[in-house]
């Protein structure tokens, strides 16, 4: 039989929080359906599971050790005082620490959460991603004449479709200059255009260290999406307003000959090594033409 762990879950405070704070009454909101679902897989399974979240200060994680002894964190934390840029330096926390943690490492999330770097990583181990060029703020903005329409516009370095919608699709030159203007003053951040690759959305996840399990692939459906419009995973709402998510779509898992094809055609091993796909779910997603 495996060991029964002690784990301690750690979540998103959105407000400043306390090390005894009791959250139950959250868990059982559509909003928290994630962090119940995990709280109630660990017992389902016979762990000891506790909770705790983070909003400003990590000084709970400490002392929650002293009184909880865990003897892994099961990692939910995205962001620290509602800044989703510091995710890194929470993990980066729990490594100082030589604590056991679940999730992606901190050089993995760094490099990952930056699309221009993410994309080259890929690009040396041989793995086909859009043309794209980023734009800092403060410079010219003007599309490189081999960058094709239809080209996508967004933050650099956010996640999950921040900063993403029907308005990032762009055809001609004015909507381009526009959205990325937008994306540097509104959202304060350089951009990145991208050739749009008009496929099927799946997502891929890897748990594991040196050796890695591939899970079930599953894919995105734009059922709502009428056939002649880009399909393009969209937030449900602003931040604050949905924690996890993404509007109207459903995630099924694909056949299991699809899911063959797609094993077939696996990351060079190198890749592996760089970290980049070190420590749970790799922060970047898959179009397959
Ligand atoms: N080049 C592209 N071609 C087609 N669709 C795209 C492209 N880039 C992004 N999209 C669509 O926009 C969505 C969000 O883009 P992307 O995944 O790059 O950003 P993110 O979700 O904010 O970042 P991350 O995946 O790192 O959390 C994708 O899920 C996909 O639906
Ligand atoms: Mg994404």
């Amino acid at each position: 039989m495996k060991k029964k762990l002690k784990v301690l879950v750690l979540f998103d405070g959105i407000s400043p929080t306390t090390v005894d704070q009791d959250f139950t009454k959250e868990l059982k909101t559509k909003d928290w359906k994630t962090e119940a679902d995990v709280m109630a897989a660990l017992g389902s399974v016979g762990h000891t599971a506790e909770h705790l979240a983070i909003y400003d200060d990590v000084d709970l994680v400490r002392q929650k050790l002293e009184t909880f002894a865990p003897d892994i964190l099961f990692n939910l934390v995205e962001q620290f005082r509602n800044n989703p840029g510091f995710d890194q330096n929470i993990v980066s926390f729990f490594e100082m620490q030589g604590l056991a943690f679940t999730g992606c490492g901190s050089t993995g999330l760094t490099l990952c959460k930056h699309k221009g770097i993410s994309k080259k990583i890929l690009h040396y181990h041989g793995i086909h991603v859009p043309h794209f060029v980023v734009i800092p703020r403060g410079q010219r903005i003007a599309r490189p004449k081999q960058l094709k329409f239809p080209i996508l516009v967004k933050p650099v370095k956010e996640e999950a479709s921040y900063g993403i919608s029907q308005a990032s699709f762009v055809d001609t030159d004015e909507p381009f200059r526009e959205r990325v203007n937008f994306i540097h003053e509104k959202y304060n951040s350089d951009a990145i255009a991208e050739e749009y690759i008009d496929g099927r959305e799946l997502y891929v996840s890897l748990i594991g260290n040196i050796r890695l399990t591939v899970l079930p692939i599953r894919e995105l459906v734009f059922r709502e999406v009428p056939p002649n419009e880009p399909k393009i995973a969209v937030r449900r709402g602003p931040r604050s307003a949905a924690r996890h998510g993404y509007r109207g779509n459903v995630q099924t898992h694909l056949s299991s000959a699809y899911h063959r094809r797609l094993r077939a055609h696996r990351p060079a091993a190198g890749a592996r090594q760089q970290g980049l796909f070190h420590r749970g779910e790799p922060k970047s997603n898959s179009r397959q033409r």
